[in-house]
């Protein structure tokens, strides 16, 4: 790897302000998925040493939660200036390890970082309230304070920014952390741990655990009764693992968890404007983003024209290296993820689905690029329709009237992203109304910002990341009662 900072690929965890080793030398392997070749031994931590970076965290908490909101946000401010003086190499370590391009991996790197300079500036703005008594001599006063020791444990697909979205408003609240990085992803969370070094946390603020074994630390993070809070992005299904495991400690949990997104285009949308929203919605992380559009409903007086150019726009991606400049879609991250796309779309065929383009893997196994895909002639008693593909797939379903869409599109567990094209004024409020999803993309198939409250609804979890209502979910609110004795 060609680094201009060598020392960003760090391969030991970081624990109270030191980089170590695991306490028996174990290590595993870090591959890069576009070659299946190892780009790194990563020390392979486990209990004890999760143990030991809580204890840390718990220690550090004391004098942190002193320091002024003011305080925290010039060492929050200072991490998130080095890490864009070093987005080449943050992002070429991202791809390496990820596979996503170059270009994204660098979008995700300013992404990242823009959630530590947000809270590094609400960092002072933690207000409390007060509240008009209820008899004459009283008077209620509200404080806000830091939850305390947070666990954060985060996903492959998004290796640097799930990291910076949890992490930088509970820093900023004044809680330490612990976060355990995805096992096919550590190297970005250790690259972020050095910057954080530098950027002068004091030690036991800031602690990464790596490790092979991750329901070894998830059960120590979440049964732990120092850790007052978890946050996890992940599936569904370790999602509610965690929760259950965390209710024994009564802990504060959010969860950002499966999706299954519909994209709707109605017959009045722009269809140019809608197919570049789709591809952009489908197709970013070839597909394996919580918010990708899973399933799209096309109105049927526009169906043939929208798959006719959607179809087009998905024959032009580059598929490769993310190393090279012109790809637009990388591997995906794992044989597993590969083999359950190939399974989606062979069930969808045997059900009479048409491959209008794509539906193979390119070259044989160990090859993790798969053709970007449309299907056409779907229906709902396929999986692709109600399961999360996280794959480059794009089945089309047709659908008659605003009613039948809106049932079809909620007709699903999840409840995160939704995506609708169309112009009328009154459609636009009533659908936006009844879909019933965190977050809505109307006109546009890109949501994820800094300023807005990302997060889902039904089984795709709770709480909310990003905005102004980011560092609620590391807050206590704690109320004063007080008799001046005199009223
Ligand atoms: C995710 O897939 O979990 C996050 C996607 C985003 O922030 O856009």
């Amino acid at each position: 790897m060609n680094l201009k900072n060598p020392k960003l690929l760090e391969t030991r965890s970081f624990i109270n302000g030191r980089f170590i080793n695991a306490n028996d030398n174990k290590t595993f392997s870090v591959t890069n998925p576009y070659d299946g070749k190892t780009i790194a031994e990563v020390a392979d931590c486990g209990q004890s040493e999760t143990l030991g970076a809580i204890k840390e965290a718990q220690e550090a908490y004391r004098s942190w939660k002193k320091l002024t909101g003011t305080e925290r946000g010039q060492i929050l401010r200072r991490w998130y200036d080095l890490q864009m003086e070093n987005i080449d190499d943050l992002a070429t370590i991202l791809t390496c390890e990820q596979g996503k391009p170059l270009v994204e991996s660098k979008g995700e790197i300013g992404y990242g970082a823009s959630f530590v300079e947000w809270f590094a500036e609400e960092a002072r703005r933690v207000y409390g309230d007060t509240i008009p008594g209820h008899q004459r001599d009283k008077r209620i006063i509200v404080i806000k304070q830091p939850i305390g020791v947070v666990a954060a444990i985060t996903p492959w697909n998004f290796p640097n920014a799930m990291i910076t979205r949890k992490v930088a408003p509970a820093l900023a609240a004044g809680c330490c952390v612990i976060i355990k990085p995805a096992e096919l992803t550590p190297l970005s969370a250790n690259a972020l741990a050095v910057l954080a070094k530098e950027a002068g946390f004091p030690p036991g603020v800031f602690n990464v655990i790596n490790s092979s074994t991750p329901e070894v630390i998830g059960r120590e993070l979440t049964s732990n009764s120092i850790v007052k809070k978890l946050s996890f992005t992940g599936s569904t299904e370790v999602g509610k693992i965690l929760l259950k495991q965390s209710a024994d400690t009564v802990k504060k949990v959010s969860l950002e968890l499966g999706g299954n997104a519909p994209f709707i285009v109605f017959d009045d949308a722009d269809l140019d404007k809608a197919v570049e929203g789709a591809v952009a919605a489908k197709y970013r992380n070839a597909g394996q983003t919580c918010v990708c559009a899973n399933r799209f409903f096309v109105q049927d007086e526009v169906y043939d024209k929208f798959v006719q150019k959607f179809s087009k726009a998905v024959r032009a991606q580059k598929v490769g290296s993310g190393l090279s400049e012109e790809v637009t879609i990388g591997p995906m991250i794992e044989e597993k993820a590969i083999l359950f796309v190939e399974e989606l779309v062979a069930n969808a065929v045997e059900r009479g689905a048409e491959v209008i383009t794509g539906g193979r893997r390119i070259g044989d196994v160990p090859s993790l690029f798969y053709q970007p895909t449309v299907l056409t002639n779907v229906n709902k008693n396929m999986m692709v329709f109600d399961q999360e593909i996280f794959g480059p797939v794009a089945p089309i379903f047709k659908f008659k009237d605003e009613d039948e869409v809106i049932s079809l599109a909620n007709d699903t567990p999840y409840g995160l992203a939704a995506y609708f094209y169309g112009k009328d004024h009154s459609r636009i409020w009533r659908v936006a109304e009844e879909l019933e999803y965190g977050m809505i993309g109307i006109n546009t198939g890109m949501i994820s910002t800094t300023v807005a409250p990302f997060g889902g609804i039904k089984e795709s979890g709770f709480g909310r990341e990003g905005s102004k209502y980011g560092m609620d979910d590391y807050l206590e609110i704690k109320y004063m009662c007080w008799d001046i004795g005199n009223g």
